[in-house]
């Protein structure tokens, strides 16, 4: 009989969305138990660099409106504008919040938070960039987490640190709550509860130039998506434009903000050709296929001409402000100032200085724009009819709500944590009120225990991380900025043949207890390669170009037949990957047009910049 431990509310991953989620649910009234397989604030929210973007308009005019159609806009349609709303309109009045909680927010001279700009952000309807992005330095992220974490301890959220959840429960069609393995020692948990919310973010370890940590495997969506929940749109990753040259860490928008301009092999700042008006503030989506297009007509920089550069010393920034006519001017003591994090990278990684150098960049693999369907409450949705699954909620990164539609805007990700982290947990404090707990079924560790011991025991050949390099090169090479039928076709192929060999000639080194980080790096795996699977396919069915997801065979957007999220569904709940592999894919998930229809601006057009 394994341990089992009660609550009204379990929260599954303690980055910004889990613990706003769990600050708002304890504040309710509900017992809250957050699990979480790293030590809270090592959790990825605190790499979030640039800012929160919200439309305080503390430095000159803006308006939630104008940040709910730069959201839609920057999303390429897709976005749900009613959650799109949502999401700018309650932007403001969580930002305040946080800084009542004591976040350490930059300050104007005036005393009031510091906003700088940001891609896709723009005053009166696309006009021209605005600052919207309020920060804390580079450090917008990490200070968030701090302070969520402060405020969840403050109202007696029990923290069950590094226990990885490793399955979820679930009978007669609700959530029961999760399995999770204390790291420790090895020993299976069951943590039953009235309602589950998953917040445990992306997938980027799906390919192997990335911003995403090595914790950001997927595990809270591949858990619910062995169990028959759907995932939405998955065909759309984000790839950022401006990573370290192959190491993939995230050097912030935040510099392009401040000025920074992407500079190509031959010296020219090429994003004046793509996005004449807004240049490199563009939408990410543009942005890296615009450094991608430099790379393959030969412009790009050093000996294999394979990246380009960022460039922020202050004389070349201050050479663009003064031909723009723009004002602004930057000292070497505003970069250190402004950007400290990003400065240290790139002399620790990179050897290089910023102030003085430009910085090799590429694009990386940042953001999951899919992943469980909800309604702009948390509330995980089964179908196309918005049939809510009794219990079961997500939040943040690995929930597609959807505000962020084929492509996210940066800073919004950090919005889309405190909005919907917080609905979620009001929403659950509410629902634990009037719902009994769901029974839990006989041994509910029994399949995922047996799965583990698989993984365990395996006497087979091959090692996790030769598929794991091989899953992020064809990812990378087929699944990327870039996607057409045929390269589709043979990631499919590849992930499945690597899903057959997880599953029936796997070898790890350690059989014991005590932090078996081979195991769990080997189970891991087994998610990231569910979620490839996913991905490559719901690509592959969507035969079209929209935002993050560019088809060279399918060239353009097409409203008539792709105005629609997709869902993929994986039949069955078998755990061993390599007797689950039917996935359908279900197109009929209409976008929710409503503020197009209130206001015609908001209507589907061809997207400039
Ligand atoms: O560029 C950045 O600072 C990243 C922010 C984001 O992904 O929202």
């Amino acid at each position: 009989m394994v341990k089992t431990h009660q609550f009204d509310a379990i929260i599954v991953g303690a980055g910004g969305a889990g613990l706003m989620a769990a600050l708002y649910a304890s504040k309710g009234g509900a017992n809250v138990a957050v699990v979480s397989k790293l030590y809270p604030t090592r959790s990825h929210t605190g790499t979030a660099q640039g800012g929160i973007g919200a439309a305080l308009g503390n430095l000159e005019e803006d308006n939630p409106l104008w940040h709910a159609y730069d959201t839609v806009k920057g999303g390429d349609y897709l976005a749900d504008q009613n959650a799109a709303k949502v999401l700018a309109e309650e932007a403001i009045d969580a930002v305040i919040e946080l800084e009542h909680m004591g976040l350490p927010f930059d300050r104007t001279p005036e005393g009031k938070i510091s906003q700088r700009r940001f891609g896709g952000h723009t005053s009166n309807f696309g006009d021209k960039p605005v600052r919207r992005a309020c920060h804390a330095a580079d450090r917008t992220g990490h200070m968030i987490l701090q302070t969520l974490y402060q405020q969840c301890i403050k109202h007696h959220v029990k923290f069950f640190d590094e226990y990885q959840v490793v399955d979820a429960i679930m009978n007669n069609g609700a959530c029961a709550g999760v399995v999770a393995m204390q790291l420790g020692t090895g020993e299976l948990t069951v943590f039953h509860g009235k309602a589950t919310l998953f917040a445990t973010g992306g997938w980027g370890k799906i390919w192997s130039v990335t911003s995403n940590a090595h914790s950001l495997t997927g595990d809270g969506a591949a858990v619910v998506y062995r169990r028959g929940v759907p995932m939405q749109d998955m065909e759309f990753f984000q790839f950022h434009p401006t990573g370290i040259y192959k190491l993939g860490i995230l050097i912030t928008e935040g510099v392009r903000g401040e000025g920074g301009v992407l500079i190509n092999g031959k010296g020219e700042r090429f994003m004046e050709k793509y996005a004449p008006r807004i240049k490199d503030l563009a939408s990410r989506d543009v942005v890296s296929r615009a450094i991608y297009m430099e790379i393959s007509s030969g412009n790009g920089a050093g000996k294999n001409k394979d990246y380009v550069y960022l460039d922020v010393t202050p004389k070349t920034v201050n050479r663009y402000f003064a031909e723009a006519g723009d004002e602004r001017r930057i000292t070497a003591e505003d970069v250190e100032k402004k950007l400290p994090d990003i400065l240290e990278f790139c002399r620790v990684y990179l050897g290089v200085d910023p102030v003085k150098d430009p910085m090799p960049i590429q694009p990386t693999a940042h953001y999951a724009m899919g992943g469980i369907p909800t309604n702009v409450n948390a509330e995980a949705v089964l179908d196309e009819h918005w049939t809510v699954i009794p219990g079961l909620y997500a939040a943040g990164e690995v929930a597609c709500v959807s505000c962020h539609g084929a492509n996210r805007l940066g800073t919004n990700s950090l919005v889309d944590l405190v909005v919907f982290g917080r609905r979620g947990g009001k929403n659950i404090a509410d629902y634990v009120k009037r719902a009994d707990f769901v029974p839990l079924p006989p041994a509910p560790e029994r399949e995922i225990e047996a799965e583990l011991n698989r993984i365990r025991n395996g006497k087979g050949k091959t090692r996790p991380h030769e598929l794991r390099s091989a899953m992020q090169k064809e990812m990378m090479q087929n699944v990327g900025v870039f996607r057409e039928e045929k390269g589709l076709n043979g990631a499919l192929e590849v992930v499945r043949e690597l899903r057959e060999r997880f599953s029936k000639d796997l070898t790890i080194d350690d059989k014991g207890s005590t932090f078996n980080t081979d195991l769990m790096e080997a189970w891991e795996l087994g998610c990231l390669l569910d979620l490839a699977e996913a991905t490559a396919l719901a690509a592959l069915k969507r035969t079209e170009s929209r935002g993050a997801h560019s088809r060279e065979d399918y060239k353009e957007r097409d409203d008539a037949n792709w105005m629609v999220h997709s869902l993929v569904t994986r039949h069955g709940s078998e755990l061993s990957p390599s007797t689950a592999p039917a996935l359908t894919i279900n197109v009929n998930k209409k976008v929710d047009m409503s503020l197009a229809e209130v206001d015609p601006r908001f209507a589907p057009k061809v997207r400039t910049y």
